[in-house]
């Protein structure tokens, strides 16, 4: 695997192999089979992979949680190597940033919803990076995952509203046996917090297998109380969302998600299931 550091090196690197489909593979490492399963995805759909660890300092709405963030780059840069990754780009924060610039897309209210409300400019931040990124790397395919749903919507509504020239593919969630979503920060639960945060799980399941478009109101308030109820959980919402709009779902959606995200411990997760 080649790994570079520079914006000027990887794109000499890639233009040089140009006419290839490259698919595209964006992180912030600490990675698990989650970020493997998409790895593995771009490498059966082109013919390079290109993976970035960058852990983006303004998708962080908490300087703690930015400092507290998992680096583990050695391990990281083996399971890339294990994956049959063909490049990695792993740049420092002043290469992706002078300090000095603004970043703004009005893309609605798909910003505030959800993940919006309890993380005030996250969206900004991604959408930043992931311009960035696009813009250095300029893949055929871009993959990213449905445990960030919202995300991919957001990346998606940029990408269309800009003009990108890129496929998004939504890779599913990778679990561990038990059901917990896998997550970099999974690693900050102790035992006692990763036995409780398996009610995020199954709660979303118990929406899906339970759920009634007429009941949607009642599902929502009986799923908050099954999250408030598990002990060191504090959830933040569970919603029944249209999976087009992330509004909430009516008689005429004709794609549902249910979304959920909860403090377990020191640790705040997210998680979702695709109802209909
Ligand atoms: P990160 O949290 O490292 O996730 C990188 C990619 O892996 C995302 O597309 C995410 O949805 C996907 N992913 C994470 N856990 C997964 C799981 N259990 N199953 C399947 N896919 C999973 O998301 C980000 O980084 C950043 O916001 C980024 C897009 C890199 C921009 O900084």
């Amino acid at each position: 695997m080649k790994i570079f550091t520079t914006r000027s090196e990887i794109q000499q690197h890639l233009t040089a192999s140009g006419g290839k489909t490259i698919g595209f593979v964006p992180t912030m490492g600490a990675l698990h089979q989650g970020h493997l399963s998409l790895i593995a995805q771009a490498k059966a759909g082109n013919d390079v992979v290109v993976c970035s660890i960058f852990v983006n300092p303004t998708q962080f709405t908490n300087a703690r949680d930015l400092e507290d963030y998992p680096r583990p780059i050695d391990a990281d840069i083996a399971k890339l190597e294990a994956a049959g990754c063909d490049i990695l780009f792993n740049p420092p924060v002043t290469e992706m940033y002078d300090g000095n610039e603004h970043w703004h897309l009005n893309i609605g209210q798909l910003e505030f919803l959800l993940e919006g409300e309890f993380r005030p400019g996250h969206y900004q931040g991604v959408m930043q990076v992931v311009y960035k990124l696009l813009d250095i790397i300029k893949p055929t395919t871009l993959y990213l995952g449905q445990k960030d749903y919202q995300q991919f919507m957001v990346v998606s509504k940029m990408v269309e509203m800009l003009g990108i020239s890129v496929q998004l593919v939504m890779c599913a969630i990778e679990r561990e046996t038990d059901g917990l979503a896998m997550s970099s920060r999974n690693i900050h639960l102790t035992p006692v917090d990763r036995q409780h945060a398996l009610i995020l799980s199954k709660t979303l399941n118990w929406l899906k297998n339970n759920f009634n478009i007429k009941n949607v109101f009642q599902l929502e308030q009986d799923a908050m109380a099954m999250l408030q109820s598990e002990p060191g959980v504090e959830p933040e919402y569970i919603e029944i969302a249209d999976g087009k709009t992330l509004l909430p779902a009516n008689e005429q959606s004709t794609s549902i998600v249910a979304l959920a995200a909860a403090r377990v411990g020191k640790t705040r997760l997210i998680d979702n299931v695709v109802i209909v």
